[in-house]
C-alpha cells in the first residue's frame, strides 16, 4: 500500500485542517469571548409556569444579538458549560435566534434526562441539530420503534463478534501504521491519519468490505462523511456553496447511492456485519427492513468513526505531553509483547484504560446530548412547557471542582482506587452517555482505541511538535483545531 502523505489530496486535507476559518481560528476572538464572558445580559424566562404549580421558570438569555452565546459555546465547549453551571444552576435558558435551547447542567440533569423514566424527553432534539443529514438514524428514533432498531443493531456487537472484531483491528491498524503513518515529519497530523484508521476499520467492520485508504472510493466516503459530520455546528442552515450545509447535502446525496448499491447483493447474503443484518433483518410480520431506513443506519453508523478518532488523537496528545505516563503505558503494552491484542487481554492495560478515561473525560467528543419534551414537564423544581429543546451536558460535568480534584489536569490515577472520582456520581463521567439510548458501540470504541493505541506506542514514541504546544479543539466540529500535530519517533525496532 502506497502512503497517503504528500499526495495532493493529502496537501489539501492538511491545509484545510490548519486554516480551516471557525469561530475557533479567526483573529481576535479570543478577545472577544473574553468580553462576552464578562458581560450581563439582560434575563429572559422560557415560559411562565402554571399558576399553582409551584415550579420555577428556566431563566436564561439571548446573549449577543444575531449569534446568541454561539462564540461562548464553540470555543469554551465543557469549559463554558462548568461555568454556567456554577454561576446559574443546572438550568440555563438560551434563547439562541436559530435554536432556542434549555441547557441542563449538572450530574442530576443529566441523569433524570438520559435515564428518561417517564419518557418525558424524545430524540427529536438531536433533529434540529443534526439536520436533515442523519434522518432516521438510530439516535433519532424513539421508544418502540427505538427498541426494535436497536435489538437488530445490537447483533453486531455481541462479545463474540468484538472478538472477531479484534482479529481485524489489529491488523488494519499495524498495515496502516506502517504503510500510511510518517515518522519524524512535524507536518503529520494526527487527527486525520486516525480518523482515516477508525474509518477503514469501521467499513470492514460494518460493511464487510475493505477499502484502500488511497482509493477515490475511501476519498469519496471519506469527504462526504466530513461533510455531514460538520453540519450540525454550521451557522446558515441552508444550501449555500461552498458552506457547510451545502457540503453537506452533496455528501449525504452521494452516500445515499452508495448504500442503496449495496443492498441487492446483500438481501439473503450470510454475512455478519451490520449492512448485511440490517438488509436480511425481519419484523414480528416477517417483513425487511425497509430500503431507506437500512440506508439511514448505514450512514448514522459510519459516522461514529469520529468519537474513537477524537479520542485516539486526544490520548496520544496527552501521552506526548506527560512522556512519564507514555513511558508507563508503553511498559505495559511491551509486557504483552509484540502479539496482536486479544479482546482478553484488554484488561490487562490498566494504565491505558485509565488514560483512555482521562482522556475521554478531558476532550469528550459528543459535547452535548439534545432531546426534546414530548409534553408540560418539570425538571429540577423548573417548568419545561411541550416542544421545549433541552441539551444536557455531560462533557462539563466532567469539568465540575465537586467532582474531581483539579479538573483541568491530566490525572489518570483518579479513576484507580481508592480515590475512583468517577464514582462520586452516578453520572460524573458519561463520555458513553447512558440509559435507552447508550452508545452501542461503547465496546467496540474502546476495543479500537486501545488496540489503535497499544500498537502506535509499541512502534513509536509521541512527541508534541514543540515543547509549549498545546492542543485546542474547536467544538463547532469537535475535532482538533490544527488537526494535532504529533510527531511519531520511531523506536528501535521499527526504524527504517
Ligand atoms: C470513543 C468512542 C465513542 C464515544 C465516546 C461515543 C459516544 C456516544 C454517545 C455519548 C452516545 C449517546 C448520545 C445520546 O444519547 O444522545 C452514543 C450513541 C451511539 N453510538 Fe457511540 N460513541 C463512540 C463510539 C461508537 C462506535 C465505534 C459506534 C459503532 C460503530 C457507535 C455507535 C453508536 C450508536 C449507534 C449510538 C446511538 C445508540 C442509540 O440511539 O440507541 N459509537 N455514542
Amino acid at each position: 500500500m502506497m502512503s497517503t502523505f504528500g499526495t495532493f489530496g493529502d496537501l489539501v486535507d492538511r491545509a484545510k485542517h490548519r486554516m480551516r476559518p471557525s469561530v475557533c481560528s479567526l483573529p481576535g476572538m479570543g478577545l472577544a469571548e473574553e468580553w462576552l464572558l464578562n458581560r450581563d445580559w439582560k434575563p429572559v424566562a422560557l415560559a411562565e409556569p402554571p399558576g399553582g404549580s409551584g415550579l420555577k421558570p428556566v431563566l436564561g438569555d439571548a446573549g449577543l444579538p444575531g449569534l446568541g452565546h454561539v462564540i461562548e459555546i464553540y470555543r469554551g465547549g465543557p469549559e463554558y458549560g462548568a461555568r454556567l453551571y456554577q454561576n446559574h444552576g443546572p438550568l440555563f435558558y438560551a434563547h439562541n435566534p436559530g435554536i432556542p435551547v434549555v441547557l441542563a447542567l449538572g450530574p442530576d440533569a443529566t441523569q433524570i434526562i438520559l435515564a428518561n423514566r417517564n419518557r418525558d424527553f424524545s430524540q427529536q432534539g438531536w433533529g434540529s441539530i443534526l439536520g436533515p443529514f442523519f434522518r432516521r438514524g438510530i439516535l433519532l428514533l424513539d421508544f418502540d420503534e427505538h427498541t426494535h432498531h436497536r435489538r437488530i443493531i445490537q447483533q453486531s456487537f455481541t462479545r463474540p463478534m468484538l472478538v472477531r472484531y479484534a482479529q481485524h483491528i489489529n491488523r488494519i491498524a499495524t498495515a496502516v501504521m506502517a504503510d500510511d503513518w510518517v515518522a519524524d515529519n512535524p507536518r503529520f497530523l494526527l487527527y486525520p491519519a486516525a480518523k482515516k484508521l477508525v474509518l477503514k476499520i469501521g467499513m470492514a467492520l460494518l460493511t464487510g468490505r475493505e477499502v484502500e485508504i488511497a482509493s477515490d472510493e475511501f476519498g469519496d466516503l471519506e469527504r462526504s462523511l466530513a461533510a455531514i459530520s460538520r453540519a450540525p455546528g454550521a451557522f446558515v442552515r441552508f444550501p449555500v456553496p461552498p458552506l457547510r450545509w451545502w457540503a453537506a447535502a452533496r455528501g449525504r446525496k452521494l452516500l445515499e447511492e452508495y448504500f442503496a448499491t449495496g443492498i441487492p447483493d446483500r438481501r439473503g447474503g450470510s454475512g455478519t456485519d451490520i449492512f448485511t443484518v440490517l438488509c436480511n433483518a425481519e419484523d414480528e410480520a416477517g417483513n425487511l427492513l425497509d430500503a431507506t431506513d437500512i440506508v439511514n443506519h448505514m450512514i448514522f453508523l459510519m459516522f461514529t468513526a469520529e468519537p474513537p478518532a477524537a479520542t485516539i488523537a486526544s490520548m496520544a496528545y496527552w501521552l506526548a505531553a506527560h512522556p512519564d505516563w507514555q513511558d508507563q503505558v508503553r511498559d505495559e503494552s511491551s509486557r504483552l509483547g509484540d502479539a496482536p491484542l486479544r479482546f482478553e487481554d484488554l484488561e490487562k492495560l490498566e494504565t491505558l484504560d485509565r488514560v483512555m478515561n482521562e482522556s475521554l473525560r478531558l476532550d469528550t467528543p459528543l459535547l452535548v446530548h439534545f432531546r426534546r419534551t414530548v409534553r408540560d414537564t418539570e425538571l429540577l423544581g423548573h417548568y419545561l412547557p411541550a416542544g421545549t429543546d433541552v441539551a444536557c451536558w455531560p462533557s462539563a460535568n466532567h469539568r465540575l471542582p465537586e467532582l474531581w480534584t483539579s479538573p483541568q489536569r491530566f490525572d489518570p490515577n483518579r479513576f484507580a482506587q481508592p480515590r475512583a472520582e468517577h464514582t462520586r456520581h452516578r453520572y460524573a463521567f458519561a463520555p458513553f452517555g447512558g440509559g435507552a439510548h447508550k452508545c452501542i458501540g461503547m465496546a467496540l470504541g474502546q476495543l479500537e482505541v486501545k488496540i489503535v493505541m497499544h500498537h502506535m506506542l509499541r512502534r513509536f514514541r509521541l512527541e508534541l511538535p514543540y515543547p509549549s504546544y498545546r492542543a485546542r479543539w474547536d467544538y463547532s466540529s469537535l475535532v482538533p483545531s490544527d488537526g494535532m500535530p504529533i510527531v511519531l519517533r520511531p523506536l528501535n525496532a521499527h526504524r527504517r
